[in-house]
């Protein structure tokens, strides 16, 4: 079939999803349109900031693709203080970002829950709650994802990495900590429990196919997510996953496989939030700008205190690591104004398809 007569379909099927990311050239191009379109005519230009706080790099996982990896002892390990974290999320306030993500490696052991915990109060507390908060902080207890809820947190970020068994255990142990099912139900509950609940998928890993990034996207749509965030896979040297760099596709492809997972799922779930991920930005210095313009709509500008940040690279060459979040926030205002979009400040930016659902 021919690309216009796929990107007319109301419904798309998983084998429209492999000819659309098999897509090249002109036909890409009109894929990426489409999307734009799309996002314009349903969520407008607007574009919603999170303010990204790293809060620990110690992680008791060991997936193969990450260089923050438990098991990579080159990386000085640190974790934030909590009043470091809640002045990260005061400059937030001050900068006009209507919403924080705290990322951490994973822990679970009782006093992280707790610090968590508190931490959210706190975050709460700034100027009578007006920041929204994002969490990313791995599998944990459905207790513990209800406590941090309850304690005010509403979205959740947990990338399933992918939603292939197979291929999931290819760049991840095969072992008790590292399990494919567990991160499978954990989405399920963080859905169950009322979270804006993301996901998402690292694009152009070794071993992955055409017909996994399509499962992915069919994933997506079943669980009815609210957020996706999808970016290039990026070798890491101190990873086991390293050796297979030369198996995956160049930089441009990757680049431009990663666009086309955005503006396909943007054409399959027109309302849903999806970050234009740094990783992005790390390959192409338009990067970000390319995917917001292929149909992302979030941006997480880095507000982790700049003599942490080189200790939280999970892919070599992370961009904006010596910015001060100053002027990151002058940068992605003139960014986003120069390919005709408008960054809405103060706002929580919520996923509409998350709220229409409510
Ligand atoms: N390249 C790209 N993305 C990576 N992530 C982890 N390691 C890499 C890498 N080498 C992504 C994972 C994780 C998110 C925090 O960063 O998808 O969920
Ligand atoms: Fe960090 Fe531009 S967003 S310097």
């Amino acid at each position: 079939m021919d690309i216009e007569a796929i990107l007319r379909k109301e419904f798309l099927e998983k084998e429209d999803l492999v000819r659309l990311l098999g897509a090249q050239g002109e036909e890409m191009k009109q894929l990426i349109r489409k999307a734009l379109e799309v996002k314009l005519e349903r969520l407008d230009n607007r574009v919603h900031l999170r303010g990204l706080i790293e809060l620990s790099n110690v992680c008791r996982k060991s997936c193969l693709y990450c260089g923050v990896r438990r098991d990579n002892d080159r990386v000085t390990r640190y974790t934030l203080t909590e009043d470091q974290v809640v002045g990260c999320a005061r400059l937030a306030k001050q900068l006009n970002y209507g919403s924080v993500a705290i990322q951490s490696g994973e822990r679970n052991d009782p006093e992280f829950v707790a610090m968590i915990t508190r931490l959210i109060h706190r975050i709460k507390e700034i100027d009578n709650g007006s920041l929204g908060i994002t969490l990313s902080l791995g599998e944990q207890s459905e207790e513990t994802y209800r406590r941090w809820f309850e304690a005010g947190a509403h979205r959740y970020l947990l990338r399933i990495e992918s939603s292939d068994e197979e291929l999931y255990y290819r760049i991840h142990p095969r072992d008790e900590r590292h399990d494919f099912h567990r991160r499978l139900d954990c989405i399920d509950t963080l859905l169950s429990l009322g979270y804006q609940t993301g996901t998402g998928v690292m694009v152009g890993l070794p071993f992955q196919t055409l017909d996994n990034l399509a499962n992915d996207l069919l994933f997506f749509r079943r669980k009815d997510v609210a957020m996706v965030g999808m970016g290039p896979y990026i070798p890491h040297p101190d990873t086991p996953l390293y050796p297979y760099a030369d198996q995956i596709p160049s930089v441009e492809d990757r680049m431009n496989l990663t666009l086309k997972m955005i503006a396909i799922l943007r054409l399959m779930m027109p309302e849903i939030n999806m970050v234009a991920a740094t990783a992005n930005q790390t390959i192409d210095p338009l990067g970000r700008e390319k995917a917001i313009q292929a149909g992302a709509n979030v941006i997480m500008p880095n507000l982790t205190p700049n003599e942490y940040r080189e200790d939280y690279l999970i892919y070599p060459d992370k961009a904006c690591v010596s910015d001060k979040p100053e002027e990151c926030f002058s940068c992605l205002d003139i960014r986003m104004r120069a390919i005709g979009h408008e960054i809405l400040y103060n706002e929580w930016g919520d996923s509409v398809a998350f709220t229409k659902k409510m």
